[in-house]
């Protein structure tokens, strides 16, 4: 290079920086930022914020409003500030947790951006009710792991559900004759309903509408309350004799339950008690557990008399028997990715199998007293839309514990 084309170019340099620019993200790195990454557990994961400014813009690292730029105590962030990376190594469900956030800036701006870490493989659990305790078992960890989830005064514990919004575990206990709520750390324990409950053994959260339902055998009926535990309201009692499991769907404003009384069957209705329809009588005899698979839209239930597992689409039809082997007196049933999953009456295991094949079957954890169950992805909300949009039917199923 001669010495004019090096002169040329340093009088440019030059004049550059006498204009001034507020940070900006670099396009020429061509990746756009984004908001949410999944990365699977135990992997490392690199947020970049590459940005362009004159003077050039410094970095800052915080997770949930903490400067973690100093706070390195684990070992596991590793900051860059050249290379505008943050580096996360052996990452686990803990770092799903509160959000990152990059914020890039010079005398003459600032600009963020905040990403958000779904750590694949530790969020879905199988949420058991167990006599006196409730479990989690871990279905992203190679031997299943699981927890008591420390909560005092369970005695019986028969239905379990969660709500993946305010991340509260709601569940029956047939022998105080309570519905209670948690956090699955155990804080938060509440009473919901403690008045004319007898025997709830469904329970269901409409994440949507913010509602809680239930079946009690005893009452014989369907009632509905709000999370936070006003506004109850009876939505079915007639022609109810021992109603058991119970599973909404708030996207299309429905619910689907299971009677095994004298009349045996499972029905549906709108959310607010109205449309009720049978789908099911024949060859229903005692129909325990109960799933949708939103994905899919199907719904699955497990027969304690004729000891199968059978499916069907979400208007009754398309009917067909997933599993009839080895089955015996299935207690309840539930449904997360491609597995089905579920508790036999006085069994000592919870079992899946493939929710369309029926094949990989497969012993999870071998326990006793197994009761309710439900599989449920802490970080994900399954079927969520909007349900007021007119195509949904509007929101008249909102109104019912209006
Ligand atoms: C991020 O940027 C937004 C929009 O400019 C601003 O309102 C917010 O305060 C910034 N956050 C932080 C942590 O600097
Ligand atoms: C009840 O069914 C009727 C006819 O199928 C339908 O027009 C109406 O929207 C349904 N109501 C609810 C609340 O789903």
């Amino acid at each position: 290079m001669s010495m004019k084309i090096l002169v040329v170019l340093l009088i440019t340099t030059t004049t550059g920086t006498a204009v001034a620019r507020p940070p900006e993200w670099d396009s020429q790195e061509g990746n756009q930022l984004q908001d949410v990454i999944t990365v699977p557990r135990g992997s490392t994961v690199k947020l970049r914020c590459p940005a362009t400014g004159d003077p050039r813009p410094t970095i800052t690292w915080l997770r949930a409003g903490q400067d973690i730029t100093g706070s390195d105590r684990d070992g596991r962030h590793k900051i860059r500030i050249r290379s505008w990376t943050l580096a996360i190594s052996e990452i686990t469900e803990s770092d799903g947790g509160s959000p990152y956030t990059c914020i890039v800036e010079n005398a003459l701006g600032s600009i963020n951006h905040t990403f958000k870490l779904i750590v694949t493989g530790a969020s879905e659990v199988l949420l058991l009710a167990r006599e006196d305790e409730l479990r989690m078992i871990s279905l992203g960890s190679p031997d299943y792991t699981n927890v008591v989830v420390p909560i005092e005064g369970i005695q019986r514990a028969a239905a379990i559900d969660y709500d993946v919004v305010d991340g509260f575990a709601y569940w029956t206990d047939v022998e105080t004759e309570v519905i209670r709520r948690a956090r699955l750390d155990g804080s938060g324990v509440e009473d919901v309903v403690t008045t004319q409950v007898e025997s709830p053994t469904g329970i269901a959260v409409d994440w949507i509408g913010r509602n809680l339902y239930w079946t009690d055998e005893g009452t014989q009926r369907i009632e509905v309350i709000r999370l936070d535990g006003t506004s109850r309201k009876v939505l079915i009692y007639e022609n109810l004799d021992k109603p058991r499991a119970l599973v909404v769907d708030p996207s299309e404003g429905y619910m689907y339950w299971t009677d095994w009384g004298e009349d045996p069957k499972i029905e549906k209705a709108a959310m607010d008690g109205s449309n009720r329809t049978v789908l099911f009588k024949r060859s229903v005899h005692w129909p325990n557990g109960l799933a949708i698979d939103y994905t899919a839209r199907k719904l699955y239930w497990g027969d304690a008399r004729t000891d199968k597992i059978e499916y069907a689409n979400l208007d009754g039809t398309g009917r067909r028997v997933l599993l009839d082997e080895g089955l015996s007196h299935i207690f309840s049933l539930t449904l997360l990715g491609n597995h089905v999953y579920w508790t036999n009456l006085g069994g000592e295991s919870i079992e899946r199998v493939h929710k369309t094949t029926g094949a990989d079957r497969q012993v999870i954890v071998e326990l006793s007293d197994l009761m309710g169950l439900r599989a449920v992805n802490v970080q994900k909300t399954e079927g969520e839309t909007n349900p007021c949009q007119p195509n949904n039917g509007g929101c008249s199923h909102l109104s019912a514990v209006s």
